[in-house]
């Protein structure tokens, strides 16, 4: 993976990443709040030595002090310390549990101790630090006095006592938040990456041509708009998914230059991933460039044109297919120019059967002498062999696949259904396309390239282009 491929998975995954650091955010703010609060309070103490008054003496005294104070701060965080403080305050509390909240420091070459000790409470902080002290104070004496009586050799000053801490030191909010943010953002790009790594879906041309073995012929953006309408009003449409259907009217002509398709089936792996709509919108995009073109309903499972299309759904293929009406008795005009539809017709107990039909075949020819192209939409080929079926008696068939959700191994089951039969792959078509985030990228210029040269005029139009476009925002109108 490069650092393109990367970027590209973080533009994809950035949800994955965000909702990872918000729970470890959350996490954090919880640990913050479920820990008990602890207060530090502090004291300082000064350790002299007593000394000769020449220089000799005093330089010798002070290096006696530096000495002891590295045996002080173990004294000082020691069980009979401890046990005096309790002793002294009465305080409800054992003398190893106290060690525990004891820390005593000395800063290297001085004769200093800073003593903390944490508690729950803030005046027994202060209490215990202060009574501590003291008591050391106490004690120091008695252990540095060689016979009674005598002078000590070595006496600790308590130098500042402790107040009542105003905060607590613990929790450390600010840490914890931060040490969650970064957490949760490195856990939210593994995941992204692990996510990355077990989809195995289609997400780019390379992929889908090389497991299809044949080229990308369309890639038709995602529009929201197309959910309640599929058919787009090419007359007055700019935006990118006509535009991407009008290229993919092209491309077709490109397919074998000398005898181009006229026959074409359009199908794909599993359900809904824009067949039907495609099958829609291809045949008016070459309606629109003034081409006699009928399309029909090969689905006879889950017939969808006619719906899509506000036809009479009830006659059709299938009645053609059984002999109940002829050919020119079901073909239906629309209010599209050079558009005619031959509807499915009432769903027939044995699709496979008819569409496998010599009669089928006829159907077909007759069409494609009657017109100058003739689009068939069909059922998913992993599903039912009909999409096979009619292909085999097409010029070729073209598959789609839905950017994200159609998997590998779906892709290269249809495409071997396909070949089974001896139906021509003529090319792949990759569908609802997101114009935006990680997966468009490669394909953002050639949209916004469109969307710029064609400004749309009317209020309608202009809607349903920034729908579409990569540039657009989730809350264009
Ligand atoms: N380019 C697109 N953008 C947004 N929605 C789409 C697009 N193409 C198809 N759809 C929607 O996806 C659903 C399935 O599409 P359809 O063409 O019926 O798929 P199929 O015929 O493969 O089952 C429909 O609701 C349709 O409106
Ligand atoms: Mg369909």
């Amino acid at each position: 993976m490069n650092l393109q491929d990367f970027t590209k998975l973080l533009r994809t995954r950035w949800i994955t990443i965000v909702v990872t650091m918000l729970v470890s955010v959350l996490a954090a703010v919880a640990y913050s709040l479920l820990t008990t609060p602890l207060y530090q309070a502090s004291t300082r103490l000064y350790v002299s030595t007593s000394a000769g008054s020449s220089a000799a003496d005093l330089y010798q005294g002070n290096r006696l002090s530096q000495e002891r104070v590295l045996s002080y701060t173990q004294l000082i965080t020691g069980e009979t310390l401890a046990q005096r403080t309790i002793d002294k305050l009465g305080v409800n509390m054992t003398a190893p549990a106290l060690q525990e909240r004891v820390k005593a420091s000395a800063k290297l070459d001085t004769v200093l101790i800073d003593v903390s000790v944490l508690d729950e409470s803030p005046v027994r902080a202060r209490d215990i630090a202060n009574a501590l002290s003291d008591e050391f104070v106490v004690m120091v004496r008695e252990l540095e006095t060689p016979k009674p009586g005598a002078a000590p050799d070595a006496r600790v000053i308590v130098e500042q006592r402790a107040s009542v801490p105003t905060k607590p030191v613990i929790p450390k909010t600010a840490r914890n938040l931060a040490i969650g943010l970064g957490l949760g953002l490195l856990t939210g790009i593994g995941l992204a990456v692990l996510r990355d790594m077990l989809d195995n879906t289609v997400k780019s041309r390379e992929t889908l041509e090389e497991i299809t073995g044949v080229g990308i012929v369309g890639a038709i953006p995602l529009d929201k708009v197309r959910r309640n309408q599929p058919v787009i009003p090419f007359d007055t449409e700019t935006s990118a998914i006509a535009e991407a259907f009008r290229k993919l009217r092209t491309n077709l002509q490109f397919l074998s230059v000398d005898n181009p398709p006229r026959v074409i089936i359009v199908t794909s792996s599993v359900p809904n991933e824009g067949k039907s709509t495609t099958a829609i919108n291809l045949a008016l995009a070459l309606a629109e460039a003034e081409h006699n073109v009928v399309l029909v309903d090969g689905d006879m499972r889950r017939p969808s044109l006619d719906r899509y299309l506000h036809l009479v759904g009830q006659v059709g293929f299938s009645t053609v297919l059984s002999g109940g009406a002829s050919l020119s008795e079901v073909l239906q005009q629309t209010q599209y120019p050079r558009l005619t539809v031959l509807t499915s017709g009432a769903i027939p107990p044995n699709p496979s059967e008819l569409l496998g039909s010599m009669a089928a075949k006829t159907v077909l020819t007759e069409l494609r002498q009657k017109f100058d192209y003739v689009i068939v939409d069909s059922a998913p080929l992993l599903a039912v062999t009909d999409g096979a079926l009619l292909a085999a008696n097409a010029d070729g068939a073209l598959i789609m696949t839905r950017f994200g959700q159609t998997k590998r191994d779906q892709v290269v089951h249809a495409a071997r259904n396909l070949a089974d039969v001896g139906a021509s792959l003529l090319g792949a078509v990759l569908t609802m396309m997101p114009t935006r985030g990680g997966g468009s990228y490669s394909y953002s210029y050639s949209y916004s390239y469109y969307g710029e040269s064609a400004k749309p005029e009317s209020k309608e139009a202009k809607s349903a282009a920034s729908d579409t476009s990569p540039e657009s925002s989730d809350t264009a109108p």
